[in-house]
């Protein structure tokens, strides 16, 4: 078993082994999307190190990789996250828990900590949803949350389904979705996650637990349009869906903006067919949408849709809404909560708009979050940071979180 120092070149070492992996060349920052030669490379970057703890790695059914602190069992203590980001995404969301927890384990070993229940560190697939459109799909499919079928169906922007991703990574297509026996064996996850706004900026605090999560989903608003000549076609006799779209897009913003802390967002527009001479036919334009409750999300997106309408009217284009995920409002366990906070001396509660595997396996398994500050108070960005000191402080709440429950 090696020990390693916690940190190198100012921040946690694991973090700095995979600093050269994925690297965006366009944006900065990182594009590690799921079974792409980059989050490969981090899968194997993760099996190393978890086996050079004495960790035995295993990967299930639905992709994700699990690394077993002794023998695997029943009322396990689970922790850990993701390493696939964003397009252009920032270093910490979702490595600094997967490095975290190792380091906190490797802190549990050294101290010669010999835990009560079984203890794993697991790293989901697919969570930013970044190559198949789904987030958190390797904890939706092992907690049953979206079903196996539909999951299977979903492409990539190649065409290649979810189903072939999977064979090509060595999985059985047939065997993925709800995973009773792996679900059975959690009897507490504890995901670390780097603050994705401001709230440990304003409370002057490195770390906090979660309270709960906005609900939020994901909708392709598809506006159809007539596909024309530029050069050919005058300006009064074109049903163009990009100028229709552009409509709809600030309808989209409007309707965030009437209705009290609600989001919406349209970060993905497709053309089709996209080309500078040619009147498109067809534009999709994806929205998160997010709000306080499920009912001020679904009457967020009711809203979307009628004022997206109005925009498009006498525009000769038409406009279809299609619910492509859903996550209800998360509220952790306020017990648990409480008494994490407690065990870290009174860390503050904190809520977050960003979904997490943790928010999805919360409505099956004892789930709870820590955050880590984020200075800049930006995230799904290069921009997204950790002060290593902030870093240490989460290692040391997870180590000190891990002892009391184990
Ligand atoms: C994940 O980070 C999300 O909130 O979309
Ligand atoms: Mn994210
Ligand atoms: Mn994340």
């Amino acid at each position: 078993m090696s020990v390693r120092p916690l940190l190198a070149h100012g921040r946690l070492a694991g973090l700095d082994e995979i600093a050269t992996i994925g690297v965006d060349a366009t944006r900065g920052g990182y594009s590690r999307h799921v079974w792409t030669p980059a989050e490969f490379e981090l899968r194997e970057w993760f099996v190393a190190r978890a086996t050079g703890l004495g960790l035995d790695v295993e990967t299930d059914r639905n992709g994700n990789l699990w690394a077993w602190w002794g023998a695997p069992g029943q009322d396990a203590v689970v922790t850990g996250s993701h390493l696939d980001s964003v397009p252009g995404g920032g270093a910490y969301d979702g490595p600094l828990g997967v490095v975290s927890a190792l380091d906190a384990v490797a802190r549990l070993q050294t101290t010669g900590f010999r835990p009560s229940r079984p203890v794993a560190v697991v790293v989901f697939a697919e969570e930013e949803g970044s190559r198949f459109g789904v987030a958190c799909l390797g904890s939706r499919l092992l907690s049953g949350a979206i079903d196996a079928d539909s999951a299977r169906a979903l492409t990539d922007v190649d065409g290649v389904s979810f189903a072939d991703a999977a064979a090509s990574a060595g999985l059985d297509p047939a065997h993925l979705g709800r995973d009773d026996d792996m679900l059975a064996r959690i009897g507490l996850f504890i995901e670390l996650h780097v603050e994705q706004g401001r709230g440990l900026i304003d409370l002057d605090a490195p770390v906090a637990v979660a309270s709960s999560i906005l609900a939020h989903g994901r909708w392709r608003l598809r506006v159809t349009g007539q596909g024309n000549h530029a050069g050919a076609t005058g300006m009064r006799e074109r049903r163009d869906p990009v100028v229709a779209a552009a409509r709809a897009v600030l309808a989209v913003e409007e309707a965030a903006l009437s209705t009290d802390d609600a989001r919406a967002t349209v970060g993905r527009l497709r053309i089709v067919p996209g080309g500078t001479n040619v009147i498109a036919s067809a534009v999709d334009a994806w929205i998160d949408a997010r709000a306080a409750t499920d009912e001020a999300t679904r009457a967020l997106v009711a809203d979307i849709e009628t004022r997206a309408q109005r925009a498009v009217a006498g525009s000769g284009c038409s406009v279809d809404l299609i619910e492509e995920s859903w996550s209800g409002v998360v509220r952790f366990d306020r017990d648990l909560a409480a008494r994490l906070s407690g065990t870290l001396g009174d860390v503050p509660l904190l809520a977050t708009g960003a979904g997490h595997d943790a928010g999805v396996l919360s409505g099956s398994v004892p789930t709870a979050m820590v955050f880590v500050r984020n200075p800049t108070g930006v995230s799904h960005s290069p921009e997204e940071f950790a002060e290593a000191a902030d870093c240490v402080a989460g290692v040391t709440a997870l180590e000190a979180l891990l002892r009391s429950v184990l």
